[in-house]
């Protein structure tokens, strides 16, 4: 009976201790990124987090939601970059509009980023459900003003709308991708706080 303990007790304390010594470096950011759609993008640019996330679900959720601020933090300045644009501004009517309307929702993106990331950086035991809720709330909620400011563009059509949706799109994967790491900690649970 004691020996079942044990072992149980073992397993418990298995995501953050025996596993990071049973692989390999490189596999820390490829089994954080599992949980992800974009695989690809995810292991591209978390994969400098390796070393001091290891196996650590809220380090990889802090280095997910900061990455995604810092290629948010671009592309909102590159659409204020495209707004100011006077002579031969392709955006126009229609587009200017939408434009505008992508601003805004990049300033929510970033607050509803920033909010989660201030959270993550204060992950306690005693509030981990309630913290790990908003997180996710959030994340999903940045998510959503990044397809608002996409919908805006719907149908419209030229190379310059073209390059503006691909940028966007790259941030809701990154968002997207956030999240999903986001969640993994919530099952995963508060054991693993290094704080
Ligand atoms: C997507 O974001 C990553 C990470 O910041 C960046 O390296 C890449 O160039 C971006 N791709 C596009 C199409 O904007």
């Amino acid at each position: 009976m004691t020996g079942v303990i044990l072992v149980l007790l073992l397993f418990i304390t298995l995501p953050c201790s025996y596993a990071s010594q049973a692989k390999n470096r490189n596999n820390y950011v490829e089994d954080a990124c599992s949980v992800t759609r974009y695989r690809n993008l995810c292991i591209r640019t978390l994969a400098s987090f390796s070393n001091t996330a290891k196996h650590n679900p809220s380090i990889w959720a802090r280095a997910g939601v900061s990455v995604t601020i810092g290629e948010a933090k671009k592309v909102s300045k590159y659409l204020a970059t495209l707004k100011r644009n006077k002579r031969g501004n392709p955006f126009r009517g229609r587009n200017k509009i939408a434009l505008s309307d992508c601003i805004e929702s990049f300033q929510d993106t970033l607050d509803n980023l920033h909010r989660s990331l201030f959270v993550l950086r204060k992950l306690s035991i005693r509030e981990f459900t309630s913290q790990l809720e908003d997180v996710i709330t959030w994340v999903s909620a940045a998510l959503t003003d990044e397809d608002t400011c996409l919908d805006g563009f719907n149908e419209q059509k030229g190379n310059h709308v073209k390059f503006l949706t691909n940028r966007v799109s790259n941030v809701t994967y990154m968002t997207s991708n956030a999240l999903a790491i986001v969640n993994k900690l919530a099952t995963t649970g508060p054991e693993c706080l290094t704080n």
